[in-house]
């Protein structure tokens, strides 16, 4: 057996760093798609056939059908902190360990997170195509008006990590916080944060900001009914996963003037968007970047990689799932 066969082989999904490639390569034979070519299920099937590691993203579905056609298959570590796109069952049931990337982007992303409330409060991106267009002819009083953060009401619906980094931010504006989660958060009196229901939270909340794991039991959380109960001056913020909102009825609510406005980051169905979505100008939207700086993108990378590196020596995970 050459020195490359006795490699543990690796199929690394996506483009990925450089210096994440340099730890990599000397100890892996890899498998890596460095011109970020869109792999088919099939493709990614077929490349797997023969892999010991799956190194994924959260696009990549890690479902019964990949893991039947990699027989070899011992370890996949996937670029993202959720895990909803990994079928964990039939994981742990073939005896596969899973590793995220959790702790890393909690920072960033709760920076994201803001960025897109106060957007979509004080209707920037709106009036930023609207100038870019040449329609600014004078100063209004009623010109652009949005909705006060400082002093009003964060509704945070799920408390882990991301969730509490937002509400740190949120006591800076003075804001009343609740939120909702499975259990109560440990620190919700250094927050300042109440724990509520749902229907409480909808009703009583300026700004909702969705920061829970996507899973069936959260799949539409959000949708005509629930959209129907909060204000018409609230603002939705979804920087968790597509699928908890319904975009569709979402769509309707802000066409509407059920709710003021919506700051998306995750989409159902993404890179593929409701039309609906699209035509509404009071949606500010990016394409899933949340976590996305260079050093939160960079300390992803390389904490996947080093749970492959850490498998690979026969140590002790770093950040296991399971
Ligand atoms: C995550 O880490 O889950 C983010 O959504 C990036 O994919």
């Amino acid at each position: 057996m050459s020195h490359s066969e006795s490699k543990a082989r690796v199929v690394v999904t996506r483009r990925n760093f450089p210096e994440v490639i340099a730890e990599l390569e000397p100890v892996f034979s890899l498998d890596h798609n460095a011109d970020d070519t869109l792999w088919s299920p099939a493709e990614l099937r077929a490349r797997a056939a023969n892999a010991q590691a799956l190194y994924v993203v959260a696009s990549d579905k890690v479902d019964g059908a990949l893991l039947d056609a990699a027989p070899g298959l011992k370890m996949v570590a996937t670029g993202s902190v959720g895990t909803n796109h990994i079928d964990l069952e039939a994981c742990r049931a073939r005896g596969i360990a899973v590793t995220n990337t959790p702790d890393v982007l909690s920072e960033a992303t709760a920076d994201m997170a803001w960025t897109l409330l106060m957007a979509a409060a004080r209707r920037v991106t709106e009036s930023e195509r609207w100038l870019r267009a040449g329609l600014w002819q004078r100063w209004a009083w009623d010109q652009f008006l949005g909705q006060d953060v400082f002093g009003s009401t964060l509704g945070i619906i799920g408390m882990g990590r991301i969730g509490s980094a937002i509400a740190r931010r949120a006591r800076g504006f003075g804001m009343q916080i609740v939120y909702t989660n499975r259990s109560p958060a440990a620190n919700e009196l250094e927050l300042g944060a109440s724990r509520v229901e749902l229907s409480e939270l909808l009703r009583s909340a300026d700004y909702v900001m969705l920061v829970l794991p996507y899973s069936p039991a959260s799949h539409h959380l959000i949708g005509a009914a629930e959209l129907a109960t909060m204000k018409s001056s609230a603002v939705l913020i979804n920087i968790a996963r597509g699928g908890i909102v319904d975009d569709v009825a979402l769509a309707l609510a802000l066409k509407k003037g059920q709710i003021a406005a919506a700051g998306l980051d995750v989409y159902e169905g993404e890179p593929a968007l409701h039309l609906g979505l699209l035509e509404c100008d009071n949606i500010v939207m990016t394409p899933h970047i949340g976590s996305a700086t260079r050093s939160s993108r960079v300390g992803m990378a390389m904490l996947a990689a080093q749970n492959l590196l850490a498998w690979q020596r026969g140590e002790a995970l770093l950040t296991p799932v399971h």
